[in-house]
């Protein structure tokens, strides 16, 4: 490799691979899965159509979503073993959870060892119903309660609010919940769905991947931001307001600290999936007749759009929807994945139907070659 070859600080704007899954135009905040804009799929579609759409890239029939239903709901129940490791997991991290979780679950999973594209699909199937199950049951579990067996009738938003509350949720609330699993499913070359195509590229099984995106999520800067959210805005108080909410947010970017929820490496404007989140923020809110975080969320964002010309990201709203629908804030990043794993899924499946090996190179930095060799007692 010539020696002026520069590398790009976080790979920005390189492209790395093709794909036919999801169109993103950061300067007109456009997100489209195959093709279908992100408003209409928030406003008409199901998160078991948008599964359907992202693992086939085109809608399903009736029938092929009526199938697709009875697969999903079939694979939910995790495997009892898999119940006894989740018992034994301390609960005080929801992703170190999922991510353990997720690992076990490979030796459980009847087409373990088999690697065909029939079988693999078969396991994306799987893992996108199972995964909602393991969040839902730690989620039960670290709030001292039993696990329960997932509801058939149910599909993927409401039988999940049901696991992990016990109680099946009202329409609104399903509803409420479908549309925010719709907006996460997929996202382009994410940190984490890059990751999954790297471990997929090694021809390693898709298990592994979603393990190694599940850890990606993790971090505060890609999954992790939408609890960091609501820990901002619980610090500040419910009571607090507004008034005293611009004030803290002031004060952070005072001390250069970033405002969790704001800022994004491709959107130049406003992220799609933001204007859904605000307005569930705002209307579940009022339906429960709580309407401070809302408040206090909107404050924030006036001074972050006027102070740094950042908007809010998909993490930013989401945290006060999750809260008000009553969800604890140690579930906020594992719910991300409840979603993305359709869109991890489909990314790895595209990424086998078409494989080589992703191995980018490093601008070299360290000593001048070559370094003469010392032996150990003249050091
Ligand atoms: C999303 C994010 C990681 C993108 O990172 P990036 O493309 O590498 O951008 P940078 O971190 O280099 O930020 C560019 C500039 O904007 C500022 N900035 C970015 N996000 C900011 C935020 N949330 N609050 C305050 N300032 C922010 C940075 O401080 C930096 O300023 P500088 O040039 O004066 O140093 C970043 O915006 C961020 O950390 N946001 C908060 C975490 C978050 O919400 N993540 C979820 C993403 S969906």
């Amino acid at each position: 490799m010539s020696a002026d070859v520069k590398a790009k600080a976080g790979l920005e704007d390189i492209v790395a691979t093709t794909s036919a899954i999801c169109y993103l135009d950061g300067e007109r905040g456009v997100l489209a899965y195959c093709g279908h804009d992100i408003h209409d799929l928030a406003r008409h579609a199901t998160f078991e159509e948008v599964c359907f759409l992202l693992w086939h890239r085109r809608l399903p029939t009736r029938r092929e979503l009526g199938d697709l239903q009875t697969q999903l709901a079939s694979a939910r129940a995790l495997p009892e073993p898999v119940l006894r490791l989740l018992r034994q997991i301390p609960p005080v991290d929801g992703m170190d959870a999922l991510r353990t979780g997720v690992s076990a679950l490979a030796h459980f999973d009847p087409d373990a060892t088999d690697q065909s594209p029939q079988a693999t699909y078969r396991k994306a199937v799987r893992l996108t119903a199972q995964v909602g199950s393991l969040v839902a049951t730690y989620g039960r579990m670290a709030a001292g309660g039993g696990p329960l067996a997932p509801d058939p009738a149910l599909g993927t938003a409401a039988n999940f609010l049901y696991m992990l509350t016990g109680t099946r949720p009202d329409a609104v609330a399903a509803r409420a919940f479908d549309i925010a699993l719709i907006l996460h499913a997929d996202h382009e070359l994410n940190a984490s769905t890059f990751a999954a195509r790297v471990t997929a590229a090694t021809l390693s099984d898709i298990h592994s991947t979603i393990v190694s995106a599940v850890g990606t999520l993790k971090g505060p800067l890609h999954g992790g931001a939408n609890a960091e959210v609501m820990r901002m805005l619980l610090e500040i108080g419910e009571d607090a307001g507004p008034d005293r909410a611009e004030a803290h947010v002031r004060s952070m970017l005072g001390r250069k600290e970033k405002v969790p929820g704001f800022g994004h490496r491709v959107y130049r404007t406003e992220d799609p999936r933001a204007t859904h989140l605000r307005r569930m923020s705002k209307e579940l809110g009022e339906r429960v007749g709580r309407t401070r975080w809302f408040e206090m969320s909107e404050r924030i964002e006036a001074v972050v759009v006027r102070e740094k010309k950042l908007n809010p990201n998909v993490d930013f709203y989401s945290a006060s929807t999750y809260y008000t629908l009553g969800i604890p804030i140690d579930l906020f990043t594992p719910i991300f994945a409840v979603s993305r794993v359709s869109g991890w899924t489909a990314h790895v499946l595209e990424q086998y139907e078409n494989n080589r090996l992703i191995r980018p190179r490093a601008e070299y930095t360290g000593p001048t070659y070559p370094q003469r060799w010392l032996p150990l007692d003249q050091r």
